[in-house]
């Protein structure tokens, strides 16, 4: 089975022009999304611990954010991660045609929160030129219950903050320069978290 993915783009585009903000439930099918967590559980225990800032200001910092990570190269990717990329680039030129952010590349990675680990508030641009333009977080956890925490707060300026909860199947876009945490999780928490760039990836480094 497959999903209308038009309705879905319509649907986040239109979130992003009038909150800044979106959240799709079911964005891909159930198969497809096993098929991923599968591959997430199978390499959980190779990810790295994600650090803050980039280049020179890279640090480790589990005072700030506890998960560790995986990116997914466009190379390497298997037959569900080459979908998952193709949906995200689906999503990059719909949005593109619509709103006129000159959106040009995209890059994903596995994130694993333990229990008991968290990210504190924070902003995805880690500086005025960064090209991170829109934040995706893909949520992959069965039967995520509210004493479960691991919320992702989103706090819009101006405006109330929005809670959402990190269910299976629902991906949650963003303008990546609204702050957001993800509170403290208390079981393990799995995504596919990314962001579509306004540059290419291998330009990224000049940022
Ligand atoms: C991030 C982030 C949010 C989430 O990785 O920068 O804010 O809900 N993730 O996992
Ligand atoms: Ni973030």
């Amino acid at each position: 089975m497959e999903v209308n993915f038009v309705d879905k783009y319509e649907f986040i585009t239109d979130g992003l022009a009038q909150q800044g903000y979106a959240i799709c439930d079911d964005f891909l099918w159930p198969e497809l999304s096993n098929d991923l967590l599968q591959t997430l559980i199978n390499k959980r225990e190779l990810f790295k611990k994600a650090g803050i800032g980039k280049q020179n200001n890279f640090q480790l910092n589990a005072e700030v954010r506890g998960d560790y990570i995986s990116w997914i190269e466009k190379d390497s990717a298997d037959k569900s991660e080459v979908i998952y990329l193709q949906s995200i680039e689906g999503l990059m030129q719909y949005v593109n045609r619509s709103l006129y952010l000159g959106l040009k590349d995209y890059e994903l990675h596995y994130a694993y929160y333990p229990e008991k680990t968290f990210y504190k508030r924070h902003s995805d641009r880690f500086n005025k030129t960064s090209s991170r333009i829109l934040s995706l977080v893909f949520y992959l956890n069965e039967n995520w219950k509210a004493e479960d925490g691991g919320e992702l707060m989103l706090y819009p300026e101006g405006k109330p903050s929005v809670k959402i909860e990190p269910i299976y199947g629902r991906l949650a876009c963003f303008l990546s320069d609204i702050e957001h945490e993800v509170l403290l999780c208390h079981r393990d928490r799995h995504s596919i978290t990314g962001w579509i760039l306004n540059q290419e990836k291998e330009l990224n480094f000049l940022a």
